[in-house]
């Protein structure tokens, strides 16, 4: 008899065109110009490399002390993190630490959801879900953001996907790739129409810290869903992947907020999820209060590289009037509108074949329609400059 397999696991695992002539290209060792590379450890950061090494080896790291919700320590250091970047007082006990934020959004969807529960999310928005909600068995509705001289969400139709199987809705705030906060009066909206349903908040903030200073940004669009009155469970996800640069040490965590009693029930639930898993290490714990008290001169480095490669963009971009770049107010990513000869696939192997430039194309975060392209602003300047040189080259 064949083994089986489940069915959640059931997926088209054949090779994209985009990822063969992706691999085909690399391999025949010429330069490429990456306008996807958005791993912070490769994009030549200075990083404090002796600090953060001294801090994996100290004694402590052979200990082992599990607890469910993360070592006191670590903890401590993220309610100190909330304290500096968003002014929010928050008690240890509403931290939950986690190796990633795809692992807090799991825990999540497994604290409220059954199987067949949906989950609303932005579109376009980040990819990772699909596969994170196929593995948990929940179902995913999008609800569209809009774009008028910024990105809005399209209130109406977030509340038209609301069935009595929905229990959440989730922000990404900024979202990537848009690079757009969500306003004070969409939280507010949120808020109503999650307390009106029963649904719960999850919000991942993983870009908070980089909002860009630029004259795109809209006024008190920045504020952290940590601050003010929580009238219905609202949970804030972040880690060190954005926050320290840090993606490898594989360290996230979930804030939660809401109604005392609904709070003090959904963390006595959700410390037995994470008391299944113990998945935290310790020498990472132990080295989070170091890492989060020094993340400010990668987060400098990055936020300079993100304004430096957008002003270099808009130079070359000058007066083109096939292209056009949406509005950031924060984040690594920008979104460009291009003509819609051909399909978004198409268009990003003809610039990898032709130009050797590596874009993403928007339908991979759900862009609907061709004509989009998804830049990451994290590319060394000079690669970063080629690379745009070349593309525009080939579209305008
Ligand atoms: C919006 C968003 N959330 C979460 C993540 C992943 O974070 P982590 O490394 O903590 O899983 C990313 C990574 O790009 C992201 O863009």
């Amino acid at each position: 008899m064949m083994q089986e397999f489940s069915r959640r696991t059931d997926w088209n695992l054949a090779k994209t065109a985009y990822a063969a002539a992706l691999e085909r290209l690399r391999a025949d060792g010429r330069a490429m110009f990456d306008l996807t590379a958005s791993n912070p450890t490769t994009c030549e950061f200075q990083y404090d490399r002796a600090g953060i090494l001294g801090q994996l080896s100290r004694p402590e790291c052979l200990e082992y002390e599990p607890d469910p919700r993360g070592l006191p320590l670590a903890r401590a250091a993220v309610v100190k993190y909330y304290a500096e970047a968003a002014a929010t007082q928050i008690s240890p006990g509403q931290i939950f630490l986690t190796t990633s934020t795809s692992e807090a959004y799991s825990y999540l969807f497994r604290l409220h959801c059954d199987p067949g529960s949906e989950i609303l999310i932005a579109r376009p928005s980040y990819p990772l879900f699909d596969f994170l909600a196929d593995l948990d068995d929940v179902r995913l509705v999008s609800y569209p953001l809009f774009y008028d001289h910024g990105w809005h969400i399209d209130r109406a139709a977030l509340a038209e996907r609301i069935t009595s199987k929905t229990r959440a809705v989730v922000v990404v705030h900024p979202n990537n790739p848009t690079g757009h906060f969500t306003s004070p009066a969409e939280r507010e909206w949120l808020e109503g129409i999650c307390d009106e349903h029963g649904l719960v908040l999850i919000v991942d903030e993983v870009f908070l810290d980089y909002a860009l200073d630029t004259a795109d940004a809209r006024e008190n669009a920045h504020a952290s869903f940590s601050t003010g009155e929580h009238p219905v469970l609202t949970y804030v996800l972040s880690g060190l992947s954005k926050v320290a640069g840090l993606p490898q040490m594989k360290a996230a965590w979930i804030a939660a907020f809401g109604p005392e009693l609904l709070l003090e029930a959904a963390t006595a639930r959700l410390e037995i999820i994470a008391d299944t898993f113990l998945s935290m290490n310790a020498p990472v714990q132990h080295a989070m209060p170091y890492l989060l008290a020094n993340r400010s001169s990668v987060q400098q480095q990055i936020r300079r590289r993100v304004r430096e490669n957008l002003e270099e963009f808009d130079r070359r971009l000058g007066g083109s009037p096939a292209v056009s770049r949406l509005l950031v107010e924060g984040g690594w990513y920008t979104v460009l509108r291009v003509p819609a000869l051909m399909s978004g696939d198409a268009l990003a192997i003809r610039l990898m074949e032709q130009e050797r430039v590596v874009v993403h194309p928007g339908h991979f975060y759900g862009f609907d329609g061709d004509g989009w392209i998804v830049l990451s602003l994290l590319p060394p300047l000079p690669e970063f400059a080629e690379g745009v040189t070349r593309l525009l080259g080939s579209i305008a």
